[in-house]
C-alpha cells in the first residue's frame, strides 16, 4: 500500500479556535463489511458513504481477486457483483493486507470455510501483529495455517488453506474483539449447521446487524450475562443498498480538538453514535465536554446525529474499564484530551491497546512526553496529570514523534500540536490515509 513508501514528517502548528462544519467519511467497520457482505451476495449491491481509505481498499482488492466485481460510478457510488457464498475464487497472487487488521482477520475468517489456499501479506507494523486468536478458532472448524519460511509464527505473512466443508463450533472469545467474533461468524457463513460465539464482553455489533440485513439466519441471545450469537450456515445473501454512516472513530479528533483548543465551536455531521461504539463521547461527557447532538436519526440501520462540540473546560475522572471495547481505538487521542483537563485521569483494562497498528500504551507515552505532558504508563493502561487548560509545551527543535505506520497516533498528536505552544512534530502522515484520508483537509479548513 502506498504509506509504505516513502515517510512524510510533518509539522502541526498552534492553532486559534476550530470553527465551522465537517462531514467525517464512512464507518471504517461498516465499509470493510459492506464490501465482504455485497461480494457473497448474488447479485447487485449498491453502497454509498463508503470510506475510501487503503485499508478498505485492501478488502475491495481482496475480494476481487476472489472473484467479486466492485466499482466505483462517477457519482461515488460502489456497485459490488458478488459471486454468492461457497464460489469464492481461488486468489491467484498473495492478498495484501497493506496496515489493516480488520482485513485481514475477517477475510481469514471468509476464506477458512472455502475450500481455497490463500496467502495474507501485510506492511511492517501488520506483519508483527497477533493472528492466533483467529487462527484458534478457525483451526477448529477445519481450517489449516502454514507460516512462510523466515516468518515469526502467528504472524502475517501466513498461508489459509481452507475447509470445505468446515465444521462448526461453539466459541468462548478469550478477548474482547469484534473482529475475531466476525471472523467465526463470517466463517460461520459457509459452514452447514450452527456455529455459535460467546461474547462475555459485548464488542461493536455492525457484523451481526449486517448479516442479518443480508439475510443471514443469525441471533442473538442473552445467557449468563453474556451474548450469545448464532448463525446457521450455507446461507443465501440477499445484496442490498447501504449508506454508511460517519465513522465516529474518525470523529473522535476533531471532537477532541473543539473540547480543548479554547473559542471552538464545530459542527461534526453524520456521526454514527451505535451503542457498541459511542464510549468517547460519554466519556468526554463525564469530564465535563460540551457535546450537544442534533438532528438524531437512523442511517443504514445505525443510529446517528450531528454533534456540536463546544471549547470545554475538562476535568480528569476514572475511566470504567467496562466502556473500553466501545471506544477501543480512541484511547489515544482520550490521552490528548485528559493531558489538558483538570486532575487526574485513569485509564486502564487497556491490555488490547498494546496490540493495535501500534502499542498505543508506549508509544502515546513516548508522544505525550516528547510534547511536555505528565503521564506515566501502567501495564494495562495510562495515569495522566493534566494541566488544567494550560496548552501542552509542544516539541521544539528537531524531534519528532515516532508514529510507528499508526494513523490514530499520528491523528492523535496533530490534535496535541494545534493544542500546544510551540506545535508538534510527527515523523509520518502517510499512514492517515488508511482511515481518513481527508483529514489534513477538514483540520485546515476548521483552522483556516
Ligand atoms: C474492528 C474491531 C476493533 C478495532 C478495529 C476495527 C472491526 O478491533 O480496533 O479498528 O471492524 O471489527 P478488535 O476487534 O481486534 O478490538
Amino acid at each position: 500500500m502506498s504509506h509504505s513508501s516513502q515517510p512524510r514528517p510533518h509539522r502541526f502548528s498552534p492553532k486559534g479556535p476550530l470553527a465551522g462544519t465537517i462531514r467525517v467519511p464512512g464507518d471504517k467497520s461498516i465499509s470493510h463489511r459492506s464490501i465482504m457482505l455485497g461480494a457473497l451476495a448474488v447479485g447487485e449491491t449498491r453502497v454509498t458513504g463508503l470510506l475510501e481509505g487503503e485499508d478498505v481498499m485492501a478488502t475491495a482488492a481482496a475480494m476481487r481477486a476472489m472473484g467479486a466485481t466492485i466499482e466505483k460510478t462517477p457519482e461515488s457510488e460502489w456497485v459490488i457483483n458478488g459471486v454468492g457464498v461457497g464460489a469464492l475464487l481461488q486468489p491467484e497472487t498473495a492478498l495484501d493486507m497493506g496496515n489493516s487488521g480488520t482485513s485481514t482477520r475477517l477475510l481469514m475468517g471468509l476464506v477458512a470455510s472455502h475450500g481455497i489456499t490463500a496467502t495474507f501479506v501485510g506492511d511492517a507494523s501488520l506483519s508483527k501483529r497477533p493472528m492466533g486468536r483467529v487462527i484458534d478458532p478457525l483451526s477448529a472448524m477445519g481450517a489449516s495455517y502454514t507460516a512462510t519460511p523466515g516468518a515469526k509464527g502467528q504472524t502475517l505473512p501466513l498461508t489459509s488453506v481452507g475447509a470445505q466443508p468446515a465444521v462448526p463450533i461453539t466459541y468462548r472469545l478469550p478477548v474482547a474483539s469484534a473482529q475475531v467474533k466476525s471472523a467465526i461468524l463470517l466463517a460461520g457463513l459457509n459452514t452447514p449447521g450452527i456455529t455459535t460465539v460467546i461474547e462475555p464482553v459485548p464488542t461493536r455489533d455492525h457484523s451481526e446487524r449486517m448479516l442479518k440485513g443480508f439475510g443471514a439466519d443469525l441471533w442473538v441471545e442473552e445467557a449468563n450475562g453474556e451474548r450469545v450469537i448464532r448463525i446457521r450456515g450455507e446461507a443465501e445473501l440477499k445484496p442490498q443498498i447501504i449508506d454508511v454512516p460517519g465513522d465516529p472513530s474518525s470523529a473522535a479528533f476533531f471532537i477532541v480538538a473543539g473540547l480543548i483548543v479554547p473559542g471552538s465551536d464545530v459542527l461534526i455531521r453524520n456521526v454514527g453514535l451505535n451503542p457498541t461504539r459511542a464510549g468517547i463521547i460519554h466519556v468526554l461527557r463525564q469530564m465535563g465536554g460540551s457535546i450537544e447532538e442534533v438532528d438524531a436519526r437512523e442511517v443504514g440501520g445505525e443510529p446517528v446525529a450531528d454533534l456540536r462540540v463546544r471549547h470545554s473546560a475538562l476535568h480528569g475522572i476514572d475511566v470504567d474499564p467496562a466502556v473500553v471495547p466501545s471506544m477501543v481505538d480512541e484511547f489515544p487521542v482520550l490521552f490528548v484530551a485528559a493531558s489538558l483537563a483538570r486532575g487526574r485521569t485513569v485509564c486502564t483494562g487497556l491490555e488490547e491497546l498494546r496490540v493495535k497498528e501500534s502499542d498505543r500504551i508506549t508509544v502515546m507515552r513516548q508522544a505525550l512526553e516528547l510534547a511536555g505532558a505528565h503521564v506515566t504508563e501502567i501495564e494495562d493502561g495510562m495515569i495522566i496529570e493534566g494541566t488544567a487548560g494550560a496548552p501542552l509545551p509542544g516539541i521544539s527543535g528537531e524531534a519528532q514523534v515516532a508514529t510507528h505506520l499508526d494513523h490514530r497516533i499520528a491523528m492523535s498528536m496533530a490534535v496535541a500540536g494545534i493544542a500546544s505552544q510551540h506545535g508538534v512534530t510527527v515523523d509520518d502522515i502517510g499512514p492517515i490515509a488508511t482511515s481518513f484520508p481527508n483529514f489534513m483537509d477538514l483540520l485546515a479548513g476548521l483552522t483556516a
